[in-house]
């Protein structure tokens, strides 16, 4: 099982709250965080201006097609190229998400004018699109999806995009597929003590960093940090990590740098997700605002930079933590009713299969680039 994007290690998931479940939640307006959760969420202003006409299903669901003759074939979905040229395992979306009818998910692009739905990974189809996009000459029905993980600042030639597709899947929660790098779900009411080893934690903050750019703002921030406080880098020009021992050694550390790559709406990735609360890290974020990142945790589940007027400001912070257990322990109080869970592509690949399924809608995404910024 390969986890976003482009992760080397076996990563745990799990398949999503049932849709039974969110809606109760939805219905008894439980927190915001939970709500995102769903995974059709209803498009809010600023989103992208999608015409969407309801015209006869290409495939008919209705009682003249579905009483006496064979189930239908499962929908043929392309995957016009692996994420980064790297095959994944793919699972039977019926287990992966119950009650989801299976699709023939198949990366071999002979089946093209067959498929029903062409998913396209913008990365690989970036770099000259008029040659790297399928062929225009599409079969009747077929609808194309605009995939990305990666955040606009890591896209270019978005404009090339535009009059293409049909629907979007991203780690936006506005997308008509919403793949986010992970989510939470309503667990065992585990104590505080049985979530947390604090004599195992010896460390205090770490850093994975892969791309290290000196003029980013989350490198100046943690230089300005690192003025009042040691912090342990790892990756590429600092400490080695290799990725299969990497959670167990974060999680000898109090507190993680999640600090992402860009700045953009709901752009929350595994940096999160799995370097800090899969390792039982508290991650101190930079990223969208406070507020962005409490649509998807409680509140008391991070240390957002801006809470701070100043990085001397978090650095105090940190240290008063390290000193008072109780404190540092009520980071980790909605971990009692709340368990963090981490996606992976065959994941997002599967509720592209599901989303399409259950509606086939003429749709049509004008433009991609005045979306997604
Ligand atoms: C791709 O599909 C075509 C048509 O079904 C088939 O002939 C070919 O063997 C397939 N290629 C691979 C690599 O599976
Ligand atoms: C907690 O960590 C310490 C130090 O690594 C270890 O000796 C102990 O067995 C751990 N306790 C539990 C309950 O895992
Ligand atoms: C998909 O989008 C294209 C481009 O806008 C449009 O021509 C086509 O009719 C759409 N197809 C469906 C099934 O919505």
């Amino acid at each position: 099982m390969e986890s976003f994007p482009r992760a080397k290690s076996p990563c745990p998931w799990r398949h999503s709250l049932s849709g039974m479940l969110v809606q109760l939640l939805l219905a008894v307006c439980f927190f915001s965080y939970l709500r995102v959760s769903k995974d059709s969420p209803a498009r809010s202003p600023g989103t992208p201006a999608t015409t969407s006409v309801p015209t006869t299903p290409k495939v008919s669901t209705g009682p003249a097609s579905t009483v006496g003759s064979p189930a239908h074939p499962p929908l043929l979905i392309l995957l016009w190229t692996w994420p980064f040229h790297t095959p994944v395992a793919l699972s039977r979306c019926s287990e992966m998400l119950p009650g989801t009818a299976d699709c023939q998910l198949t990366a071999n692009r002979s089946l093209y004018p067959q498929a029903d739905a062409v998913i396209v990974h913008h990365r690989e189809v970036s770099s000259w699109p008029k040659a790297q996009l399928p062929p225009n000459l599409r079969p009747p029905g077929q609808r194309w999806v605009w995939f990305s993980m990666e955040s606009p600042s890591h896209c270019q030639q978005l404009p090339a995009m535009d009059g293409y597709f049909n629907l979007t899947m991203s780690y936006r929660s506005d997308s008509d597929i919403f793949t986010p790098y992970g989510w939470l779900e309503l667990g065992p009411g585990l104590p505080v003590e049985a979530q947390v080893n604090l004599s195992a934690k010896t460390e205090l903050v770490a850093w994975v960093v892969s791309n290290w750019r000196a003029n980013s703002a989350r490198v100046q921030y943690f230089q300005k940090l690192q003025a009042h406080l040691h912090v342990d880098v790892f990756g590429g020009g600092h400490k080695p990590l290799p990725r299969d021992t990497m959670l167990e050694r974060l999680t000898r550390y109090k507190f993680y740098l999640a600090f992402e790559n860009s700045v953009h709406p709901d752009y929350i990735t595994e940096k999160l997700w799995r370097n800090a609360l899969q390792a039982s890290a508290v991650p101190v974020v930079l990223g969208p605002s406070r507020r962005n990142y409490e649509r998807f945790l409680p509140p008391d589940a991070f240390i957002h930079v801006n809470d701070f007027p100043s990085p001397r400001h978090l650095a105090q912070h940190l240290q008063a933590l390290d000193r008072d257990h109780a404190r540092y322990l009520s980071y980790f109080r909605w971990r009692q009713t709340l368990q963090p869970h981490t996606s992976s592509w065959a994941l997002a690949f599967c509720k592209a299969c599901r989303r399409l399924q259950q509606d086939h809608r003429y749709q049509t995404v004008p433009s991609i680039a005045s979306w997604f910024t």
